[in-house]
């Protein structure tokens, strides 16, 4: 692969604060061939993704691969991957994958400058809240979020007028505008906990509704919610589900606490994608069917020996923003960064940081 030289851009004199890609340069773009160097550097992450990438198109993804790999050295860059990333995204170029939380821990301990998170917007933006000082890249600035758009933070402030007093539980997925007005965050690994830390007797839990639900079927607190929902787990039905079981009572469905109660009732064990995963590799059910977003069952599938997945394929169109070459391109031209108003900031790390250091 030939070298990459640096291009600095000038920054320009407008009194305005440099862009990363002022501060750090725009690099060339590399040659993207599939050389016999390639091939031999990328052998041993091809047979991470074998079951998912058939051997003749391997050549077209190693090359970005290859180059990612080696840009983020460069760069001295971290990749943050949410569990719903394209297998080779997961497998091949992410240094830290996992749940909300999860990356919401590891944005706080990572030691890297650059920050890119291959996830959906509301991610980033955790990552930002927790990294004030560091640059955070997000390789499509559309990757949204069907929960994080339900609301806004002016809608929580009418809220909180209509309900004074009353503790507001904000799910993660959301902006930082909504955080900001919020007592604490929450995901879905750690819901219940959060809504018992307080003493009050209702609580407010927005903006999912059907994991308020799901929360308040574990908790004798009076639960307020928000109409907003996830358009891929809003999808799946009861009947549906009972159908497979019907054709298999051997099988296994575990699902997501973003999914209707009455899916939820018919799963044999529910919780956050990483809960979903440890479960599969904890239990080696011989049949499973997960009842969310379609990657993770691509994404832990090679890990799980002897376990046969049923998919049903609900796709996150967000998440699926974000392929290898955006990220390349991230990071040769250090966009798109993330940004936040530093008033709002203040606030919504406050709820992060509760969430975070909530001992359960
Ligand atoms: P987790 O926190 O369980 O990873 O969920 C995030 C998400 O967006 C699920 O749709
Ligand atoms: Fe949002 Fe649902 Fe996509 Fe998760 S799967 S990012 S909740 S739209």
């Amino acid at each position: 692969m030939a070298l990459m030289e640096h291009r600095v851009t000038p920054a320009a004199d407008t009194g305005a604060p440099a862009s990363a890609a002022q501060r750090f340069g725009v690099l060339a773009r590399p040659d993207l061939s599939y050389t016999p160097q390639v091939a031999r550097e990328t052998a041993h992450l091809y047979e991470r993704v074998r079951s998912h990438i058939p051997e003749f198109e391997w050549p077209v993804y190693a090359p970005y691969v290859h180059a990612i790999n080696r840009l983020k050295k460069e760069r001295g860059a971290v990749i943050l991957a949410h569990n719903y990333q394209t297998p080779e995204i997961f497998h091949c170029v992410a240094d830290i994958v996992g749940d909300s939380l999860q990356l919401a821990r590891e944005a706080t301990l990572v030691d890297s400058e650059i920050i890119v998170q291959c996830g959906v917007h509301f991610m980033a933006e955790t990552s930002k809240l927790l990294n004030p000082d560091k640059t955070v890249l997000i390789p499509d600035m559309r990757a949204g979020c069907s929960l994080s758009e339900s609301i806004t933070g002016a809608d929580v402030r009418l809220l909180k007028e209509r309900y004074p007093g009353v503790p507001v539980v904000t799910y993660v997925n959301t902006s930082a505008d909504v955080k900001a007005e919020t007592d604490i965050c929450c995901t879905s690994s750690n819901a219940v906990a959060v809504v018992e830390s307080f003493d009050s007797d209702t609580v407010l839990c927005i903006p999912d509704e059907f994991l308020a639900l799901n929360v308040a079927k574990q908790t004798d607190k009076k639960i307020l919610t928000w109409k907003g929902h996830c358009e891929v787990h809003e999808r799946f039905t009861a009947e549906e589900l009972l159908a497979y079981k019907e054709a298999d009572p051997s099988i296994e469905i575990i699902g997501h606490p973003e999914c209707h109660p009455d899916v939820i009732a018919v799963c044999d064990y529910a919780g956050s994608t990483s809960g979903m995963i440890n479960y599969v590799k904890d239990q080696r059910p011989s049949r499973v069917l997960l009842v969310t977003e379609c990657s993770m069952a691509s994404n832990i599938e090679s890990e799980v020996e002897g376990v046969e997945f049923v998919k049903p394929c609900n796709l996150c169109p967000h998440m699926k923003r974000i392929t290898l070459p955006k990220i390349l391109d991230s990071l040769l031209t250090m966009s798109e960064e993330v940004t936040i108003d530093p008033m709002i900031a203040d606030r919504a790390r406050l709820a992060v940081e509760r969430m975070i250091n909530l001992k359960n």
